[in-house]
């Protein structure tokens, strides 16, 4: 039988990789809210907050959610023994939930694991697009406290609680991942059409009376996160598609496909939201305006510094799901990663998909290891830093310290042990006098200042052998 459902996994294992992403915004408008306003300073300065994909599709091993989306693109192709007839996959995909039973979930492990990698934050999936409820949701009983999942006899069943409590313990700011469109539910899919892409399957115009019955469920949704999760400090909506029509913009391919008006009405969620949570930093993600508080580039990094808050998401594996037998980015990757959006003055939102078990492979806790190593020495210069010119030259990736004259160069390496030249060069304009130079974890270093050019002096001992990993940090004081 174990042999069975492996085997299934494999087969049904999809490349999440290809799905469509959702485009940053292009334009950002700044809260007038000076609770939000401090609430997106403080999270600015974390830099480092983990992702986390989970729901029932995790037992197939299969994309999140998509499977199910009747688009005629390449990811939402139907695998395995279901997928021969739409309406009996769909069955299948949704009787997961009789299945759903991950005995080994206890989110301490995951806080650790995370703390110790200087993770800051965390932000997980309550609701994806397929409409099952990872929290005990009193509008519909397609969630994992339903009497109809197993695992709602665990008393953990209420996995959004628990993940919530556990991170706050150790002072995470807390996010909520939840999607607006909501494929479950008989007035976003109403039965009586098929459904043909993600978007809302009738015009809302013409049935005024069943947008507003959803409009209502997903107001109440909200507001039970709002108000029996403890403090929540983001509300990250995904799902760009429902959206005012007057905001769509016909240049993202995405966008064209939404036919109909889908206003949600947020002002009215965000003022109830934040009325439950002062300072709720929201982020209705591509919908450019007050309700998207910073942007979220997703699988990419901005070519440069941006004029506004934002969070790079990023999977650590291929997939935002866990699917079994997932290719990890190297913890050297993900290092370079940081740095290279650190010094673009963003946040990383890394991703890591647990499993049906209800853990994560083990793969992503040595990556979380080796991460945390090197920040003990060098996350100094990643906190609570700024972005400052020239950003980065080659491989060498600067940062600025608050409140300090201090700058921070990242000799960055892409393979796991640095070798350092003998003279490093670094121009940096506006530093006068510069009073010294220091490896992180290391000693001072000698240098030369010279028409705004700085020559780190690297001594034979440091060059190679050095024991140091990933990228060489220095200090530089002013
Ligand atoms: C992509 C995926 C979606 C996922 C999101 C996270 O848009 O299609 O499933 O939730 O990325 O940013």
């Amino acid at each position: 039988m174990k042999k069975l459902s492996l085997m299934l996994f494999f087969v049904l294992r999809f490349n999440a990789l290809i799905a469509q992403e959702h485009e940053m915004s292009k334009d950002y408008v700044a809260p007038t809210d000076q609770l939000v306003q401090a609430n997106l300073k403080k999270w600015q300065n974390l830099k480092f907050g983990l992702f986390m994909h989970w729901g029932t599709y995790s037992s197939w091993g299969v994309v999140e959610s998509w499977s199910i989306c009747p688009e005629d693109e390449g990811w939402t192709q139907r695998k395995g023994p279901y997928s021969a007839n739409y309406n009996t996959y769909v069955k299948a995909y949704e009787n997961l939930q009789t299945k759903f039973n991950p005995v080994k979930f206890n989110p301490d492990n995951w806080v650790k694991a995370a703390k110790d990698a200087g993770m800051k934050y965390v932000v997980f999936t309550t609701k994806h697009h397929d409409g099952f409820n990872m929290f005990d949701t009193k509008q519909s009983d397609y969630k994992i406290t339903s009497a109809k999942t197993p695992f709602s006899s665990n008393p953990k069943s209420n996995v959004t609680k628990e993940i919530f409590k556990a991170f706050s313990k150790e002072n995470f700011m807390i996010g909520a991942y939840f999607s607006k469109p909501d494929w479950h539910n008989e007035n976003y899919w109403w039965p009586y059409f098929p459904a043909k892409d993600r978007n809302v399957n009738y015009d809302p115009a013409k049935h005024p009376e069943q947008w507003q019955k959803f409009k209502d469920f997903t107001y109440n949704q909200i507001g039970e996160l709002m108000t029996d999760y403890g403090k929540v400090d983001i509300l990250w909506l995904d799902g760009g598609w429902v959206r005012p029509k007057n905001t769509i913009d016909t240049a993202v391919d995405w966008q064209k496909a939404i036919t109909f008006n889908q206003d949600i009405d947020m002002p009215k969620i965000a003022a109830m939201a934040r009325q439950k949570q002062p300072g709720l930093i929201v982020v209705d993600r591509t919908v450019a305006g007050q309700y998207e508080n910073y942007t979220t580039p997703e699988q990419t990094v901005p070519t440069k510094p941006l004029d506004h808050p934002w969070e790079s998401c990023i999977t650590m594996g291929n997939s935002w799901s866990y699917v079994p037998g997932d290719k990890y980015k190297s913890a050297n990757e993900i290092v370079n990663l940081l740095i290279k959006i650190v010094s673009r003055g963003g946040n990383l939102l890394m991703n890591i998909g647990p499993g049906p078990d209800g853990d994560w492979d083990p793969v992503a806790y040595s990556r979380l290891k080796q991460i945390g190593a090197w920040i003990k020495i060098n996350g100094e210069g990643i906190y609570n830093s700024t972005a400052v010119a020239p950003y980065s030259e080659g491989s060498i990736y600067y940062t600025k310290a608050a409140n300090s004259n201090t700058i921070y160069a990242f000799a960055t390496s892409t393979t796991d042990a640095v070798t350092l030249p003998s003279d490093i060069a670094l121009h940096l304009t506006g530093i006068n006098k510069v009073k010294s130079v220091t490896l992180l974890g290391g000693k001072k270093v000698k240098f030369t200042a010279d028409n705004g050019i700085i020559n780190i002096k690297v001594p034979a001992g440091l060059q190679s052998n050095n024991g140091l990993s990933h990228a060489a940090v220095f200090k530089i004081q002013y």
